[in-house]
């Protein structure tokens, strides 16, 4: 064998292994970037735990009739969409539980929630049937002031517990509070504002 065949021979070999262990390389690089993407989203994004959203979305009256700025007083029905928003990656398992209305801090009528689920990143939606009256209100409410600029104004109260599970094992629990603020105008027997924190 002559000196130059054998360089060249080894000097292919060494190339051969040289490209064999930068191939190694890239692929464990690779790998361990996957890892550390997947160990990112798993944590900022599946992991993060939000509290579902408690509210009631707009609706229209099905009775509405109230009194006058001296005999004030008001009686009311309507189907109340309630709507628990879950934007986790994993279903919301709640209690059973009650929303409250109130007006000028006193309650009017209560409704209840009952005990479900709202699947992963998805709105369930419940419709109740809803009656209040002025029944409850003490005299000294300013209820005829507000019935003689025709917008009075009704608060819905709750508190949803439930618990988020996702990846079939991780599970939190997470509490939703209802909050909502709305403007019935009594000419046109309508909600004319409503808003929910
Ligand atoms: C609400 O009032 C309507 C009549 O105005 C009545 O038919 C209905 O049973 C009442 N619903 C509840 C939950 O009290
Ligand atoms: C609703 O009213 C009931 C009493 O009827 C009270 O125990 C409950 O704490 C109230 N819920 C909220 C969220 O205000
Ligand atoms: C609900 O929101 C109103 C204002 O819109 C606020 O005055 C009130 O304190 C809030 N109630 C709760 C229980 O957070
Ligand atoms: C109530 O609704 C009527 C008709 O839509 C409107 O003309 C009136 O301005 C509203 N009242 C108030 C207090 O906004």
């Amino acid at each position: 064998m002559s000196k130059p065949d054998n360089e060249s021979l080894s000097y292919t070999d060494e190339e051969a292994r040289r490209k064999k262990r930068m191939k190694w390389k890239i692929g464990i690089t690779a790998f361990v970037i996957f890892q550390v993407v997947q160990a990112l989203f798993f944590v900022l994004v599946i992991m993060k735990f939000k509290s579902p959203k408690f509210r009631i979305s707009e609706f229209d009256f099905q009775t509405l009739s109230v009194g006058t700025q001296a005999s004030p007083s008001f009686d009311m029905s309507f189907v109340a969409p309630v709507r628990i928003k879950n934007t986790n990656w994993g279903p919301f398992k709640y209690d059973a539980t009650v929303v409250n209305f109130t007006y000028g801090g006193v309650q009017v009528g209560q409704v209840s929630i009952p005990k479900s689920k709202a699947n992963f990143k998805s709105t369930k939606k419940i419709d109740v049937n809803v009656n209040l009256s002025s029944n409850a209100l003490p005299s000294s409410s300013n209820l005829g002031s507000e019935l003689s600029s025709g917008l009075i104004t009704l608060n819905s109260q709750g508190e949803l517990k439930g618990k988020v599970t996702v990846m079939f094992m991780f599970k939190k629990t997470k509490t939703s509070q209802m909050n909502c603020t709305m403007a019935i105008n009594t000419t046109s027997k309508a909600v004319q504002t409503l808003s929910c924190k």
